[in-house]
C-alpha cells in the first residue's frame, strides 16, 4: 500500500453489477478492500472505503426486461442482499455508493462537461463488436490478436459472441495519452501488484490506443449525457468516476473532503478489469488534471473446477450458506490467507474444512484454550510482569518484532495472503515455545517460571490479535477478552508493538468459549432455519413470485460420460456438455433406475446454478431433473434436438 508516511487511506472495490447476489468472487474483492482498511486503522490513520454497486448499461437492462421490471425496479432489489451479505461479513465500509446516486450522476456530468470544454471529448461515429456480458467495445488490437476480422468475433475476454453496432457516440481522446500512460507505467513500476500484471497493460497500450467510445444511443438505462438527450453515457465511463464522485468529486461543497481523501491509496479488482483500471481509468484521470491512485492490488479468479467462479456459469458458491455453515471469520480466514492474490485459486470445501481444523482449530484456538486452562486451573487469572524475562521469551518477543516487520512489509505490498502466512510461521513458534517449556511440569516445583511462561504466551497472543484482527475482527476481540484487555486505539499499534518491551497486565477469564471448533464431521451445505430465516424467504401458500423462479437456471445438456462413483451404490457422475457454458461434471444419485446406456448421448434437463456439493469426495456443479413416478424415475429430455445450453425461460 505504500501508504505508511500518509495519515490517510482511501480503499477501494469495484462497484458490482446488480444482476445477482454477491457471490463469493465479489465478497473475494470486498474482504481484500476490508482487511486493508482495518489494518490501516490499526495504524491509526482516518481510513475511506468506498463500496458500492453498477447499476446501469445495457446488460442490467436487459436482466431487468428479462424478468418484466423496470431497471430501477430491479437494481433496487439487489441493494439489500449486498448490504445483508457485507454487514454479515463485517464490511466495515465508508460509503455504499450507487450509480444510481443523485450525486454520482451529477458528478459524472459535470465532468463530461469539463473535458468537452476542454476538447477531450467529441462527437463522431462508432462502428464496431460489442460485447455486453463485459460492457465492452472490442478493438482493432483484439480483432487481430484473435485472428478474426472476417466474421463476428467473440469477446476477447469472455469468450461469448459479440454483436455488431453502429451508432453516433462521443469519444474520449484516448490516443492522447498513450506516450503520457507509458511514461507513467515506467515511473511507478509498482502502481500495479502484482507487477507481472504491468506487462499485459504496457504491451496493450504500446500496440496504439484509439479514441473511446463513451456514450451510447441504443440504450436509455444510464447516465443522460449532458447537451444531448441522444445519448446516454457509456457504462464504463459512469462507473470508473465512481472513485472520485464517492468522495465528492464535483459536489458543491465538498471540495476539501475530495482534496483530502482523493488520490486513492489502493484501489482493489480482479484482473478481468485491469485493463479499464490500468488505461483508461488513469487516462480519464491525466484528463481532469488529478492526481492517479498511488496502487491497483489485481486479484485472480476464485475457481470451481476448470471456471471461473460467476453468475452466468451458474456455479457460484453464495457467501450466506458458507457463512451460517462455518463461520464468518472461517471465511475470511480462507478467502484472504488460502487463496493467492498472484493466480486463480480452486474453491475447495475439503480445504476449506482442513484449514479451519489445522489452522484455526488446532494451531491458534488450541494454544489459547491451552494456556487459559492451565493458568485458571493453577490459581493464576491475573499474570503480572515478571521480575526478568527468560532467554526463550526473550527470543519469542524478538521473533514477535521480525513477524510485525515482515508483515508490514507484505501488507504494504498488497500481498495480504503471504503476511499472514508470516503470521502463521510466528503461531508455530509460539506452539513450540510452549510446549518447549513444559508449563505444566513446571507448576509443580516453579510457581514464578510459571507464571513468566503464561505471560509471555499472553503477550505473544496479545501480539497475534492485533495482526490477525484485520482479517478475523469478531474472534480476536473475543481473544483479546479472554486474556482482559481491550482494543486498543488512538495510536498506531503496530508501532507500539515494535517499540515498547512486554509490560502488560493480563486478567485471564474462565471462558467456556472454544474459539475456533474442530469440524468433526464433514458439514453439510443446506437450507437450514437461520439460512432461510437471513435470507427473508417467504412460505406464505408455499406460492413462490416470478423472481424467485428466475433465480433457478435451467438449461439442456448432453450426458457424454457416465461413470460409477464406486463409494457409493446410487451415483452416477456425469459429464454433461452445456455448449458455450462448458463441460460440468454433475453427480445423480439414479443408478438404481438407469443403466449408463439409457443415458449416455441423451439431453436432459439441468439445474446449473445449484451451489457445487461434494458428494464421495467428488463435486458435483448441478443437479439433473428426473420425474418420480411411484418408485421408479423418468428422464426429463427435450422432445426434439435442441442447442446445448439452452436456457428454460
Ligand atoms: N461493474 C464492473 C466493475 C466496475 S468498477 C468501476 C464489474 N462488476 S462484477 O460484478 O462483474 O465484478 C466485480 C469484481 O468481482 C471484479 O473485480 C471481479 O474480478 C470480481 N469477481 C467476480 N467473480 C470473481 C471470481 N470468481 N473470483 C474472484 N473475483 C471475481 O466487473
Amino acid at each position: 500500500m505504500d501508504s505508511l508516511n500518509t495519515k490517510k487511506f482511501y480503499v477501494t472495490t469495484p462497484i458490482y453489477y446488480v444482476n445477482a447476489r454477491p457471490h463469493l468472487g465479489s465478497l473475494y474483492s470486498t474482504l481484500l478492500a476490508d482487511v486493508a482498511a482495518r489494518y490501516n486503522r490499526l495504524h491509526n490513520k482516518k481510513v475511506f472505503f468506498l463500496t458500492g454497486t453498477d447499476e446501469h448499461g445495457l446488460k442490467i437492462a436487459q436482466a431487468a426486461a428479462a424478468v418484466e421490471k423496470a431497471p430501477k425496479e430491479f437494481v433496487d432489489s439487489f441493494i439489500e442482499p449486498f448490504k445483508d451479505t457485507w454487514k454479515l461479513y463485517n464490511i466495515d465500509y465508508t460509503r455504499f455508493i450507487r450509480t444510481t446516486d443523485p450525486d454520482h450522476v451529477a458528478a459524472v456530468q459535470a465532468w463530461i462537461m469539463r473535458l468537452m470544454q476542454q476538447g477531450l471529448i467529441y462527437k463522431s461515429h462508432y462502428a464496431g463488436f460489442y460485447c455486453t456480458p463485459c460492457e465492452t467495445f472490442v478493438t482493432e488490437k483484439d480483432l487481430a490478436d484473435n485472428n478474426i476480422l472476417n466474421t463476428v468475433p467473440l469477446c476477447p475476454s469472455c469468450g461469448r459472441t459479440t454483436e455488431y453496432v453502429s451508432e453516433e457516440s462521443y469519444f474520449f481522446k484516448l490516443s492522447a495519452y498513450q506516450d503520457k500512460l507509458l511514461q507513467f507505467y515506467q515511473e511507478n513500476p509498482d502502481f500495479i501488484t502484482p507487477r507481472e500484471r504491468m506487462a499485459e497493460v504496457v504491451a496493450f497500450v504500446t500496440s496504439g490506443l484509439k479514441d473511446l467510445s463513451i456514450s451510447r444511443t441504443t440504450i436509455t438505462w444510464g447516465i443522460p449525457f449532458p447537451g444531448d438527450t441522444h445519448h446516454v453515457t457509456y457504462v464504463w465511463a459512469d462507473a470508473l468516476n465512481n472513485y472520485i464522485t464517492g468522495v465528492g468529486y464535483a459536489t458543491p461543497g465538498q471540495e476539501k473532503e475530495f482534496n483530502f481523501w482523493w488520490p486513492a491509496d489502493l484501489q482493489i479488482l480482479g484482473k478481468d478489469i485491469v485493463r479499464f483500471h490500468a488505461i483508461y481509468w488513469p487516462a480519464f484521470l491525466m484528463a481532469s488534471n488529478l492526481a492517479l491512485p498511488k496502487k491497483l492490488l489485481v486479484h485472480g479468479w476464485i475457481k470451481v473446477g476448470e471456471h471461473k467462479m460467476s453468475k452466468s456459469r451458474g456455479n457460484t458458491v453464495a457467501p450466506l450458506e458458507l457463512a451460517v455453515t462455518y463461520g464468518v471469520d472461517q471465511i475470511r480466514y480462507y478467502l484472504v490467507r488460502h487463496l493467492a492474490i498472484t493466480q486463480d485459486s480452486p474453491f475447495s470445501y475439503d480445504e476449506l474444512e482442513q484449514r479451519i481444523n489445522a489452522d484455526l482449530a488446532h494451531d491458534l484456538g488450541n494454544l489459547l484454550n491451552r494456556m487459559l486452562t492451565l493458568a485458571i486451573k493453577n490459581n493464576l487469572a491475573d499474570v503480572a510482569i515478571p521480575a526478568q524475562w527468560s532467554g526463550a521469551s526473550q527470543a519469542l518477543h524478538e521473533a514477535e518484532k521480525n513477524t510485525i516487520t515482515r508483515f508490514i512489509t507484505e501488507m504494504e505490498h498488497g500481498y495480504m495472503n503471504r503476511a499472514y502466512g508470516i503470521v502463521w510461521e510466528y503461531i508455530h513458534e509460539v506452539n513450540k515455545y510452549f510446549h518447549v517449556q513444559q508449563p505444566w511440569k513446571v507448576i509443580k516445583d516453579d510457581q514464578e517460571k510459571f507464571a513468566e511462561i503464561i505471560s509471555a504466551t499472553c503477550h505473544a497472543l496479545y501480539g497475534i490479535a492485533y495482526l490477525c484482527w484485520p482479517l478475523m475482527p469478531k474472534k480476536m476481540e473475543i481473544l483479546l477478552d479472554q486474556l482482559g484487555i481491550k482494543m486498543a486505539s488512538g495510536s498506531d499499534i503496530f508501532a507500539l508493538l515494535l517499540s515498547t518491551p512486554w509490560t502488560k497486565k493480563f486478567n485471564l477469564k474462565n471462558n467456556e468459549t472454544v474459539l475456533f471448533k474442530q469440524i468433526e464431521q464433514k458439514k453439510e451445505i443446506t437450507m437450514t432455519e437461520e439460512i432461510k430465516s437471513v435470507q427473508k424467504l417467504s412460505s406464505v401458500h408455499q406460492t413462490i413470485g416470478i423472481e424467485d423462479l428466475t433465480k433457478i437456471e435451467l438449461r439442456v445438456g448432453t450426458i457424454e460420460n457416465v461413470q460409477i462413483v464406486e463409494k457409493s451404490d446410487k451415483l452416477y457422475a456425469l459429464k454433461v456438455n452445456f455448449g458455450p457454458f462448458g463441460i460440468r461434471q454433475i453427480l445423480s444419485g439414479v443408478r438404481k433406475s438407469f443403466k449408463p446406456d439409457e443415458l449416455l448421448n441423451k439431453q436432459a434437463l439441468f439445474v446449473c446454478n445449484l451451489a457445487p456439493r461434494m458428494m464421495m469426495g467428488m463435486e458435483s456443479q448441478g443437479m439433473m431433473l428426473v420425474a418420480k413416478e411411484g418408485s421408479s424415475l423418468v428422464l426429463m429430455s427435450p422432445a426434439t434436438h435442441v442447442t446445448n445450453g439452452t436456457q428454460l425461460s
